[in-house]
Formats: structure tokens, C-alpha cells, sequence
């Protein structure tokens, strides 16, 4: 390259420099584009890229005809596609929920039982497959023909990958035998340790970017936008569920695994039927033994009822199913000297005291900070700072403290002393008896409130905006761009002044007006979700947002809610899984003028979609529902958690809004209620039928 030509200012070009300069800036922004757009891994600021563009336009403008065949401001529409077109998952890509110990693995079935009403002896028989550590996907399968692949994504939406994972000689393009019509085929892609290992050789001889882990190095791998570079990397895969099918593939889930060998997926070998929770256990011990010498990391045992009809009667809660658990293996410890406490405030001002330790490697992970809970623990644990303590790291988890080592411990380490004002506004700090956590009483006057509160708002269960992380949002409050939620909004229409901030550029500013404004449609449980309001998670979020189905309905029956004594009040209470606690939350929150201000500031510039019961072809859908007395074929939660798949409202009061009642044995006043405001009854045996159940145990009506 010609140095002193590419410094030279453009006005003072010659013709033939000016030819010489095009050709370098053409193939140099050409570089840096597939480093951007391809690899993923830019190699310059945004800053310096825009500044190549700038320039090239300059010397375009200046010799108008040199300009090239293949000038980067030719190529239409500017950048190729940047990300990869999302896809809805027909049934959602669910998550599972951990143990670590055989007594948490026998808790979690023994609720199963309860769930179902079995006595704690009912054996079960389960699957057990080890938990690959990669990443998950959805393959969609047409008459037999591959069409559609995704990534989890939120588990609701993911990326469409197909083109990538058609590259894959693990994925067929064509299902051997007789398939059904339409099949979800869920699965693991990672990549062994040797050819994880192989690939960072070869990375690191073409002076490219290392991957920290197999895991990082299948994802970076079928996420690429080109997919001639996923083809070159050695993906593998292994199938082990199903989403949406167009009939019944199996009694059992060891059935269902035939099945996927014979339509031409590999199914992990080690994969085992078990018959009882002490035989898991054996399982359990066998993988721990086998890992270290497996071709592939794991990082625990997933077990799955075996019977997919108790499957579908466990159902979900939340993300994660009642029917399967992954059990995980212990979590790996480190001792590392405790430099500082430091006091974080978070989004609803409790006061958490976390560790800033001297770095070290906790199996592969360099780990810096581990949380130390509350102030209780810390004293519990007589934590002190300058203590060598006992650090663990257990899968996704946040590392934590299990313990000091006194021997080691400095003559002059004092206990530590928790501060009873914020450290952030100086508010007072205040502790109510009984409880662990302190909060900041500043409320939104402090400003590491109201910046947790916009991460928590931007966060992907929220509103889910690309490019506003925690990071951004910090800086953007310091600077004032920032102060509440009705201003991300307003980022978009600052978009020069963004790109002019240090660290950003045309480019992703552009990038962040499109995720925002991507966002102003939302859907009603995300968006209640996103307020922040204290104890209303994803599954609250959600259950709220279904028994409102729209947004004015909601904002009208919480402000009426204020009352004690009110209708709306009573209905709140009676929504099965909200409670007392919950409503109280609530009913504060919409005490609170500002926070009303906030919400309609909101409703005003975003289009909040109502959330319709599911379209489930059942005469539940949409119905409000309430169980009373002894149901003898199944639990209460279970039924409950039925109608709910139905689509339909439970609630635990009889009111002029409930369409049903059932009634079991020994029906207390509820019944007598139905009766006197003329709602519909059903009896056991009715209700069966509606859910879609035979009866086999029902009293006869
Ligand atoms: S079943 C509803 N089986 O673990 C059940 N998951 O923590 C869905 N995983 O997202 C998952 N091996 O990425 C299942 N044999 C296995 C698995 C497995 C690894 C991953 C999967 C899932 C995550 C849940």
C-alpha cells in the first residue's frame, strides 16, 4: 500500500493517485465488510470505517469519472443482509430446569407424582441422554422434505438457519421411510473436541480470532452468514426431541428415538431407558465417569418421563417442562483471594453486595466477580475482604462464595461493615424486619434504579432491543440521552449525534434506530413485563396479560384495583398464580402518578397487541373457569394447568364473569354461588369430555 498517498489530503490528489487511492479503498472497505457482515469479527471502529466511506466519496465527487465497477458506494443498498430472517418455532423451544444433587433429582419427579396424583411409590420409567453442551435447533420437516431450520432463539422466535444447516452431511435433507406430514425435529449441534481443536489451529495459522470453547465454536459456525463457511467447519448433531407434528409419532419417548435413527438422524448412543430414580443415579455416576474421555463436551444428564402421554399431562411451567430435568454436574471450585465488596443497586433498590476477586480460571472461564446474596449471608459466612475464599461455578450460573479459608486469612481482616445509605444516591437503606435484602429508598431520584430499570426494560424477555445493553444504557444516562423508557424511543431521531459518539459510526447507529423502531410493536406481556414492577416475572407477565387480553382493559381494572373493596380488586386476587403479594405490587405500582405517566407516555407511541387465548378449537378458549371441590381423575393443578392449555382463565373466585364451574365432591360455597348468579355447572365427568380426556376413573354423573 502507498502510504504517503492514503494519508494525503483529497484535494491534492493527482488523477492517477486519485485512480490508485479508488482501487485501495474498494478493496480495503470490501475487507472490512466481510469481516463485519461475514465473520462477524470487525476490524476496525466503526469510526475508522465511516471515515474509508467518507473519503472514497470525496475523491468520487471530486473525479466523478473514476469512479469504479465496483465502488462501495455502487453496491445497492449498501451492506447485504446483516442478519438472518427470524422464525416463530410452531410449538416453543422450551428451556429445563437444573438439580445438582440426587436429593433435588428425586424432588423433582416426587412433585411430578403430586402433580399427577400418584402415590409418592408410582414408578416411572425415564430416558436418560447426556446433556450436550452446543446449541439447539429446530428442523422442519414437510412430507418428509427438510424445509426450515432455526436457532432457539427466545424460544419463541429464532434465527432461520436453513441454509446453513443444509450444509450439514448430520442434517437429512430427506427423512428415510414414511414421515408424517409436518415434523418439528428439535436436536443439539456442536462440534467435537478435535475438530474444535483443529479449527482453532487453523484460525490461529491464518491470523484469525480464537474460539474460547466447542460450544462458542458451533454457534460462531452455523451462524454465519455465508454458508460456505459453516460447510467448511465439522458440525454434528444429535436429535432428541420433537415441537410441532401432524400426528402421533410414538407411545414413549425411547420409541420416538427409534424412530428419528430410522428416518436418518444420529441419536446419542449412550442414550438409556431407565426404570426407576436409583437407577438414574447410576446413570448419572457412569456419564460423570465416561466425560472426561468423551469426543464431545457435556455438562450434565437430561431425564425424560418415558410415557408421552404423562408428558402432555405434566405439561409446562414457565420455560420448563415437568416431565424431564437436566441433572447437572457439580460445579467446579477454585480458591482466589477477595480483593473489594463492592455494594450493587438494582432495578427495585435492593442493596447486593458483590465480590471483585484476583482473577482465576474455574474450569475454562476466567471468573472476576461472584455474587455474595445479602448482607445476612456475608456475615453468616464471616466473609471479610483480603480472605482467600472457596469459589464455585456452576453451569450459566453467576459464580458464588461457598466459604473462606480462615487459615489464610490476614491478621487485620475486619468483618465487614454493610452500609445503611446507597452507594450510588446517598438515600437511606433501609432492611424491614424478616427480610434479607436492603433497598434503596430513593426510588427513581437514584440513578442506578432507573438505569437497571432501562436494561431491564431493553432486555430480551422485555422489549428486547439489539444494541442497548447495559453498557450503552450507562453511558446514555450519564450523557443525558437517556433519562426513562419514553426516551429510548426517542433515540432514533438522534441518530447523527449517536454516530458521532466515540466507539459508534453511521453504521450502528443505524443499527440501533432500526432495532429500536423494530420494537414499537409489542405484545401485551412482554410489554407488562418490561415496567419492571417488583415479583411480576415472565410467567406472571403473562398469566396478567392473558386474563386482560388488551392493554386499555389492563390499565383500567389495575387503577380500579386501588380500591380495597373494588370488583377489580377481588378479580386480581382471584387469578390463579397472582396472590396477594403480587396484587399489592401492583396495586403500588399504579399508586404511583409517575409510574402511570410512564405507561401512558408508552401506550401513546407503541402499539401494545392484545394477547388472544390460543386458538385451540376448544370451547375453553377464552372462558374464564373456576374448580371447586375434589376432582377424583386428577389434581387441581393439573386441571388447571389443562384448561389453561385450552386457553382458557382460571380463577379461584365465582363471580358474574365466570362461564364455568366445575364441581367435584364435597363442593363447598362455591357451588352454592354458581347457583345464585345462574352460571354454567359442570360436573366431572363433562369436564373430562371438554378437555379432551377419556375417563376411565370419573364418577358417573
Ligand atoms: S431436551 C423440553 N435433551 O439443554 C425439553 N435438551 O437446558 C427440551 N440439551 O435447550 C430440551 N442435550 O439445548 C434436551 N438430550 C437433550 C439435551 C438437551 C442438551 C440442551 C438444549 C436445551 C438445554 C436445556
Amino acid at each position: 500500500m502507498n502510504r504517503t498517498i492514503a494519508e494525503k489530503p483529497v484535494e491534492k490528489l493527482s488523477e492517477d493517485e486519485a485512480r490508485e487511492e479508488l482501487a485501495r479503498l474498494a478493496a480495503e472497505i470490501a475487507k472490512h465488510d466481510r469481516a463485519y457482515y461475514e465473520l462477524n469479527a470487525p476490524l476496525i471502529s466503526d469510526a475508522e470505517y465511516d471515515a474509508l466511506r467518507r473519503r472514497n466519496a470525496e475523491i468520487e465527487a471530486r473525479f466523478p469519472h473514476l469512479i469504479r465497477a465496483d465502488s462501495p458506494s455502487r453496491r445497492i443498498g449498501a451492506p447485504p443482509a446483516r442478519e438472518f430472517a427470524k422464525v416463530r418455532h410452531r410449538v416453543p423451544m422450551l428451556s429445563l430446569d437444573d438439580v445438582f444433587t440426587e436429593e433435588e433429582f428425586r424432588e423433582f419427579f416426587a412433585r411430578a407424582r403430586r402433580f399427577l396424583g400418584l402415590p409418592s411409590d408410582a414408578p416411572f420409567h425415564f430416558v436418560g441422554e447426556p446433556k450436550i453442551d452446543g446449541l439447539s435447533i429446530s428442523l422442519t420437516y414437510e412430507r418428509g422434505e427438510f424445509v426450515r431450520g432455526a436457532t432457539r432463539g427466545d424460544g419463541i422466535e429464532g434465527e432461520d438457519v436453513t441454509a446453513n444447516l443444509r450444509t450439514m452431511p448430520a442434517v437429512p435433507v430427506r427423512l428415510h421411510g414414511d414421515a408424517p406430514d409436518l415434523i418439528e425435529i428439535r436436536g443439539e449441534v456442536f462440534m467435537s473436541k478435535a475438530d474444535f481443536l483443529a479449527l482453532n489451529a487453523a484460525q490461529e495459522a491464518a491470523g484469525e480470532r480464537l474460539f474460547a470453547n466447542p460450544r462458542n465454536a458451533a454457534a460462531g459456525s452455523l451462524r454465519q452468514l455465508d454458508p460456505r463457511i459453516t460447510a467448511k467447519r465439522k458440525l454434528s448433531l444429535f436429535a432428541y426431541a420433537f415441537g410441532a407434528t401432524s400426528e402421533p409419532i410414538a407411545k414413549t419417548h425411547w420409541q420416538f428415538l427409534q424412530r428419528l435413527k430410522h428416518w436418518g438422524f444420529a441419536v446419542n448412543p449412550l442414550s438409556r431407558r431407565i426404570g426407576s430414580e436409583a437407577e438414574a443415579a447410576t446413570f448419572y455416576q457412569e456419564m460423570a465417569e465416561k466425560r472426561a474421555s468423551l469426543p464431545y463436551d457435556i455438562d450434565g444428564v437430561v431425564y425424560k418421563i418415558d410415557d408421552l402421554a404423562l408428558q402432555e399431562r405434566l405439561g409446562f411451567v414457565g420455560r420448563d417442562p415437568r416431565w424431564a430435568v437436566a441433572w447437572k454436574f457439580p460445579a467446579e471450585q477454585a480458591t482466589t483471594v477477595l480483593e473489594e465488596i463492592r455494594i450493587q443497586v438494582g432495578r427495585t433498590g435492593a442493596l447486593t453486595p458483590v465480590a471483585v476477586l484476583q482473577p482465576v480460571n474455574i474450569g475454562g472461564v476466567l471468573v472476576r466477580h461472584a455474587t455474595l446474596h445479602n448482607e445476612d449471608e456475608i456475615a453468616r459466612k464471616d466473609i471479610r475482604v483480603g480472605d482467600t475464599v472457596i469459589v464455585q461455578r456452576a453451569g450459566d450460573v453467576i459464580p458464588q462464595i461457598v466459604g473462606v479459608v480462615l487459615a489464610k486469612r490476614p491478621p487485620h481482616a475486619k468483618p465487614f461493615v454493610f452500609p445503611d445509605h446507597c452507594p450510588v444516591c446517598g438515600s437511606l437503606a433501609v432492611k424491614p424486619p424478616g427480610e434479607a435484602v436492603r433497598r434503596c429508598t430513593g426510588g427513581l431520584t437514584c440513578p442506578a434504579q432507573v438505569v437497571e430499570r432501562l436494561i431491564h426494560f431493553a432486555s430480551r424477555p422485555a422489549f428486547d432491543i439489539e444494541g442497548l445493553g447495559e453498557k450503552t444504557i450507562a453511558e446514555f444516562y450519564a450523557d443525558g440521552l437517556l433519562r426513562g423508557p419514553v426516551d429510548i424511543f426517542r433515540l432514533p431521531d438522534q441518530e447523527a449525534k449517536i454516530a458521532a459518539r466515540e466507539g459508534w459510526g453511521e453504521v450502528s447507529a443505524r443499527k440501533l434506530s432500526q432495532a429500536i423502531l423494530a420494537r414499537k410493536r409489542i405484545p401485551l406481556d412482554r410489554f407488562i413485563y418490561a415496567l419492571g414492577i417488583r415479583r411480576i416475572g415472565e410467567v406472571t407477565a403473562r398469566q396478567l396479560a392473558r386474563h386482560y387480553g388488551s392493554f386499555r382493559h389492563w390499565r383500567e381494572q389495575m387503577l380500579a384495583a386501588r380500591n380495597p373493596g373494588s370488583e377489580a380488586r377481588v378479580e386480581l386476587d382471584s387469578i390463579s398464580g397472582v396472590g396477594p403479594a403480587i396484587a399489592e405490587e401492583l396495586v403500588d405500582f399504579f399508586s404511583e402518578p409517575r409510574n402511570i405517566a410512564t405507561v401512558d407516555a408508552l401506550a401513546k407511541i407503541l402499539t401494545i397487541e392484545d394477547v388472544e387465548a390460543p386458538r385451540t378449537g376448544s370451547i375453553l378458549s377464552g372462558k374464564t373457569i373456576v374448580f371447586t371441590g375434589q376432582l377424583t381423575s386428577m389434581t387441581r393443578q393439573e386441571a388447571k394447568a389443562r384448561a389453561e392449555s385450552l386457553g382458557a382463565k382460571v380463577t379461584d373466585t365465582v363471580s358474574r364473569k365466570t362461564d364455568y364451574v366445575v364441581v367435584g365432591d364435597d363442593p363447598g360455597s362455591k357451588a352454592r354461588r354458581a347457583a345464585e348468579l345462574g352460571v354454567r355447572t359442570l360436573s366431572e365427568a363433562e369436564w373430562l369430555q371438554i378437555a379432551g380426556i377419556k375417563e376411565n376413573t370419573a364418577a358417573p354423573t
